[in-house]
């Protein structure tokens, strides 16, 4: 969509007393951006916002999220709208090539993704190389990264059709490279991926069958994954995308970006968030010890936090994790499960959204506070919810990496700082140093 620069923003340095215009730049939806590429150029002035809370880091027209009024669209389309009426390889068309696709594109598209599937042979050795108790998303920062060393023919990033190889090769051998880890992590033999499954079928299929029996694949586990992937598939400039943006922005090949994504996702702020929500809610046990868990969250000098709860972005309830909770029941319901951890869960979200702390810090449930149960209830151990996540969110790295790539504009990353070390000194030989 267009851009324009409308009005200018008017700075004054009080300290000497001139003014400088800079100009504004609105976009289609959302906040207008006061443009400091020149900044430091005219004033000898940099910003500072190591959080990045007020800060744009590229155009995009992937994602839009209004924080204030819980809101995610997707090239336009509500994520309410995807979840319920898309499958994922339509959103990941989507997010790839910017609409949803006509059953001619997508028939050729759902193509490309299947025949990318297969892992070089090799590669099954990496696995051999990891104890069996290594979390598998230290197995996937390893084997991703190991892709770099594989599909030369699709590393370099300035041939389009090159970028679209490594796209759907990325795109359809992370299914295959999660469930390898988590059959290395139980000791069971890796399944190779079956052309006539469907994405999510193919993920369950590869995690799930054994060869001493045929494996039934279940429409509740395949739709309840499949809805998974897509609210998991692209959320903005959240610190995976934007480590993928910045290692991108360096020229790296398009695995080595994924990797990075991989690491970051990890952190129990990030991605991690669903396993850490998972032990939560079984070290709270039970609803009688909500009240003191709520207390040790509210509590300054502990570092305890009520995880799946809070976002940098989202000041009202996530969308995603409406979706996930609607999709929680549906699933219980219909494999007859009753997890008593989902009875506590939103025991914990109605004691938490009444209590003053978390009403004025405007802390709702995020995407991650209910994707555990939910993940749980379709057999995935906690040590894969991750993956699953780095697993959907691949569709939107690679969308947001191909998107920094095709960029006119396109520059290195490369911020500054506020210096606060020691100013220049002389030095102290060892003989002198006391
Ligand atoms: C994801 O960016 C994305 O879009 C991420 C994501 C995606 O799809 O890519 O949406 C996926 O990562 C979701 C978030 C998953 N993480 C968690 O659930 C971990 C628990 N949440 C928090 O750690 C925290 O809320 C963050 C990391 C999510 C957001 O951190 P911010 O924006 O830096 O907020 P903050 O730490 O500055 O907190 C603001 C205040 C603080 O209190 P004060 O210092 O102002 O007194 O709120 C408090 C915090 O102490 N607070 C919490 C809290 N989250 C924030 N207090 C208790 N429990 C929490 N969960």
């Amino acid at each position: 969509m267009s851009k324009k620069n409308t009005e200018t923003f008017t700075l004054i340095d009080n300290s000497s007393g001139k003014s400088f215009e800079l100009p504004v730049i609105k976009g289609s939806l959302g906040p207008s951006v006061i443009d400091v590429r020149k900044l430091y150029a005219q004033t000898g002035y940099f910003t500072y916002d190591p959080g990045f809370n007020s800060t744009g880091s590229c155009e995009s027209n992937l994602t839009y999220i209004d924080g204030d009024i819980g809101r995610l669209l997707h090239r336009g389309y509500s994520i309410e709208d995807l979840a319920e009426k898309s499958d994922f390889m339509d959103v990941a068309h989507l997010l790839l090539n910017g609409d949803l696709p006509t059953p001619k594109q997508k028939k050729s598209f759902v193509h490309d993704v299947t025949y990318h599937t297969m892992l070089n042979e090799q590669l099954a050795n990496f696995y051999r190389g990891f104890r069996r108790d290594a979390h598998p998303m230290a197995i996937m920062c390893g084997v991703v990264g190991g892709l770099s060393a594989f599909y030369h023919d699709s590393t370099d990033i300035y041939d389009a059709h090159q970028r679209m190889v490594a796209s759907f090769r990325l795109i359809a051998k992370m299914p295959t490279i999660a469930a390898m880890a988590y059959k290395y992590s139980i000791g069971q033999p890796f399944n190779y991926p079956r052309n006539d499954l469907s994405y999510a079928e193919n993920f369950l299929y590869m995690m799930f069958a054994v060869p001493a029996e045929e494996y039934i694949i279940s429409s509740v586990m395949t739709q309840a994954i499949d809805r998974i992937l897509i609210l998991h598939a692209d959320h903005e400039q959240n610190a995976s995308t934007s480590t993928v943006r910045l290692a991108g922005s360096s020229g790296a090949n398009p695995f080595a970006c994924i990797a990075a994504g991989v690491a970051a996702l990890w952190g129990p702020a990030h991605g991690g968030a669903n396993e850490a929500v998972l032990k939560m809610l079984e070290e709270i046990g039970q609803k009688e010890n909500i009240p003191k868990f709520i207390k040790y969250a509210k509590d300054k000098n502990d570092p305890f936090r009520l995880m799946g709860f809070g976002h940098r972005v989202y000041k009202n309830y996530d969308p995603r994790a409406k979706v996930m909770q609607k999709t929680c029941h549906e699933v219980l319901k219909e494999l007859n499960l009753n997890d008593p951890l989902l009875e506590l869960a939103m025991e914990m979200e109605k004691i938490a959204l009444s209590d003053p702390y978390f009403v004025e810090k405007k802390l709702f449930p995020n995407i991650d506070f209910y994707s555990g149960i939910l993940l749980k209830a379709l057999g995935f151990p906690t040590s894969m919810f991750t993956v699953l996540f780095a697993v959907a969110r691949t569709v939107g790295w690679v969308a947001q990496w191909k998107e920094m790539i095709e960029d006119p504009g396109q520059r290195i990353g490369r911020p500054r700082q506020l210096y606060t070390g020691h100013p220049e000194r002389d030095y102290i030989p060892l003989e002198k140093r006391r």
